[in-house]
């Protein structure tokens, strides 16, 4: 039995503070952590690893690969590189990704995972789950909550009180 650990809840209230948990978010990270991005089309999940490839220092824009799957982003210092998956156009699990080479890069790399939940937990027992939710009845349409979860013996008592602004 996985012992979960919720981690933290926040809301965050423009794409810059989201942009602004994601560099916090990167400061707890480390070569061999996989975070998985659940959240509706639009919730932020880009916006969020946008901000965590700032916070880890590595090279190139994080976008919205339109046919690209995953992208490597290469560390400019002398940290881990961010591998950013987006597994929205996949169906099947780690089988599909195999040229991926997922559990190859992932014990020196930071992995993120947009629409991973059901597709890649095989690969590590430790993960973060960071899902992204629109506020309901929200007038501005920024407002999103979001809620960290640990999972595995890399978080069990982690100390995710930096995540809060
Ligand atoms: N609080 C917020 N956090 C993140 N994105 C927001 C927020 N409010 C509005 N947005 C907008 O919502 C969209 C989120 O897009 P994106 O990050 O690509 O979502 P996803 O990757 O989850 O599909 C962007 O256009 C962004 O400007
Ligand atoms: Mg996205």
């Amino acid at each position: 039995m996985e012992a979960a650990h919720t981690l933290a809840e926040l809301t965050v209230t423009s794409p810059e503070q989201m942009r602004d948990l994601g560099r916090r978010l990167a400061k707890l990270l480390r070569a061999g952590d996989l975070v998985l991005l659940s959240g509706e089309l639009g919730a932020g999940k880009t916006t969020l690893t946008r901000g965590l490839g700032e916070g880890l220092g590595v090279r190139g824009a994080v976008t919205s690969p339109t046919f690209v799957i995953a992208r490597v982003h290469p560390s400019l210092g002398d940290g881990p590189p961010l591998v950013h998956v987006d597994a929205y156009r996949l169906s099947g699990g780690l089988d599909e990704m195999e040229d991926l080479d997922l559990d190859v890069s992932l014990p020196e790399s930071v992995v993120v995972v947009e629409w991973g939940e059901g597709k890649v937990e095989e690969l590590t027992e430790d993960r973060l789950h960071v899902s992204i939710h629109r506020a309901v009845g929200d007038t501005t349409d920024e407002v999103r909550h979001v809620r960290v979860l640990g999972l595995g013996a890399r978080w069990a008592g982690a100390e995710l009180g930096a995540l809060s602004a």
